[in-house]
Formats: C-alpha cells, sequence, structure tokens
C-alpha cells in the first residue's frame, strides 16, 4: 500500500503460506501429494471433543501430529501416540490458534528445496535433515534451534537425479500454487515406505542467517549468501516495476 519495493512474497502468498489448511487445499489444487489430515475450529473442540477424537481415531489412526493452523518453528506442535496424549496436544495447538489441524504422521526423510524468482522462479538442489538420534522423534523447537547435535543438514541431500528433479518440479509448482514471489523454502517428507514424495509445507519466511538451510541450499547451487541477498533485493524491485504496470484508476 505504501508503494515500497519489498523482498519476499506479497499479501496473499504469505498469508495462504501461513496457514497449512489453505496451504494444503492449493497444493490438492495444484496435483501435490499431502498427507491425510483433518482440521477444526477451537470452538468445535470445546462443544464436542468426543466428535474430533472419534473422526481423527477412525480417518487417521495413531500416531499423529497436531498443529496450529498458523504457526512455525514447530511451536505448539505434538506427536500423539494415544487418546491421552492427543487430548493434551489438541488442547496444546488451541492456546495458540482457533483453528487446528491433525495429520497421519508420514516416516521418512525430510528433504526441504529452495525457490528464488518472481514469475519464472528456480529451485535449489535439495538439502535434508538427517537425525541421528532416534530419541528426536521430530524436529521440535529444541531440535531446530538449541543446537543438540541430534539432527544435521546435509546438501545437497543424497537423493537419485530422478528425486531431485521431482522435488524442485514440486517445489516450483508449490511456488506457484500460493502465487510467491521472491523466495520460499518448500519441506517434503520422502517416504520410508515406498519412496514417495509428499509435501509438508511451505514457509514464506524461511530462516535466513548465514547457517539457516535456504542459503545452505543456494550456496550448494552455486549462489553465494552476498549473492544470493543482492539477488533478493534485484527481485523486490523487479517485482515492484512489474507491479506499476498495473493501472490503478481509469
Ligand atoms: N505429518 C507428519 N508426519 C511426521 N512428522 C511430521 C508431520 N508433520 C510435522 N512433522 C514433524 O514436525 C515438524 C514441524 O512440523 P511443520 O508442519 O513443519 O510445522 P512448522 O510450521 O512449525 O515448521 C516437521 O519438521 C516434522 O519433523
Ligand atoms: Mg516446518
Amino acid at each position: 500500500m505504501a508503494d515500497v519495493p519489498y523482498v519476499g512474497c506479497g499479501v496473499l502468498a504469505s498469508s495462504c503460506g501461513m496457514d497449512k489448511v489453505m496451504m494444503k487445499s492449493l497444493f490438492v489444487q495444484a496435483g501435490l501429494p499431502i498427507c491425510k489430515h483433518i482440521w477444526f475450529l477451537r470452538s468445535q473442540w470445546k462443544n464436542d471433543p468426543a466428535k474430533i477424537l472419534r473422526k481423527i481415531k477412525t480417518e487417521l489412526g495413531f500416531p499423529c501430529f497436531v498443529k496450529p493452523a498458523n504457526l512455525g518453528s514447530s511451536v505448539g506442535v505434538s506427536r500423539a501416540k494415544d487418546k491421552d496424549s492427543l487430548v493434551e496436544a489438541i488442547d496444546l495447538a488451541a492456546t495458540y490458534d482457533r483453528k487446528i489441524i491433525v495429520e497421519e504422521e508420514v516416516v521418512g526423510r525430510e528433504i526441504e528445496c529452495a525457490i528464488l524468482g518472481n514469475d519464472e522462479p528456480q529451485a535449489s538442489l535439495p538439502g535434508e535433515y538427517v537425525v541421528y538420534d532416534e530419541a528426536a522423534r521430530f524436529l521440535d523447537y529444541t531440535e531446530k534451534y538449541a543446537n543438540t547435535g541430534n539432527v544435521s543438514f546435509v546438501v545437497p541431500a543424497p537423493l537419485s537425479k530422478a528425486l531431485t528433479t521431482k522435488i524442485q518440479r514440486m517445489a516450483i509448482r508449490a511456488f506457484q500454487a500460493v502465487d510467491g514471489s521472491g523466495l520460499a523454502r518448500v519441506d517434503f517428507f520422502v517416504t520410508r515406505k515406498g519412496g514417495e514424495v509428499v509435501i509438508n509445507e511451505l514457509n514464506t519466511l524461511p530462516g535466513l542467517t548465514e547457517v539457516s538451510g535456504y542459503p545452505k541450499m543456494w550456496e550448494a547451487s552455486g549462489v553465494s549468501f552476498d549473492k544470493l541477498i543482492e539477488k533478493l533485493i534485484e527481485l523486490a524491485f523487479e517485482r515492484h516495476r512489474e507491479k506499476a504496470l498495473t493501472k490503478t484508476s481509469r
């Protein structure tokens, strides 16, 4: 509204990339494979918890993942292994959002891909979060930020050429599905059973410090940190110029 060029996604992509339920329905529209999930509102949970618990049990089973629909950094995300932990997980997620999403557990590798560009987005070589300690059941807040030594980020991810290309194409399609611009990091699972690729989420504001995954993936793809920042700024101006082509009055 201030007519100032800025780095990254616009309002629509930013908000769709924030809401895991909305994002998933856009992915389905774009023909991208997602995991089984259900969602409900905090008020529905308060009014009839038994109905929601039944639905989760029959449609998803255990273990399952419970998340606030609009958050990040694994805040409010829990792995529920039975009914008691499920109730606790939903109560926790409901403190962070009015919308809650529950997903089946996807057992597999966690692969990420970085996107850079506006109307012609490019995909980096994918990276992988490798978990050394099985006790780190998933990438929770501590594993992401406390440097526990349980996980490390490996780039490029050791994947076949075919799988690398497939993930890059899917990451670009996901970016276009939310009408992204500038940058995004797209996160996938490659299932242990069958090696299928399932898209987990797209992050429109990925970590951008020198130790974050997003710049590491570009570094491995031949774009240094300094070049990356320069490119992001150029893309902001490019988008601003493109937007200026639109008439805003008769
Ligand atoms: N359906 C799932 N199956 C298995 N692990 C999951 C699932 N959903 C999330 N996780 C684990 O939880 C982490 C955080 O979930 P994610 O959806 O990425 O939320 P956030 O937006 O907080 O990063 C993931 O990186 C992964 O380790
Ligand atoms: Mg995530």
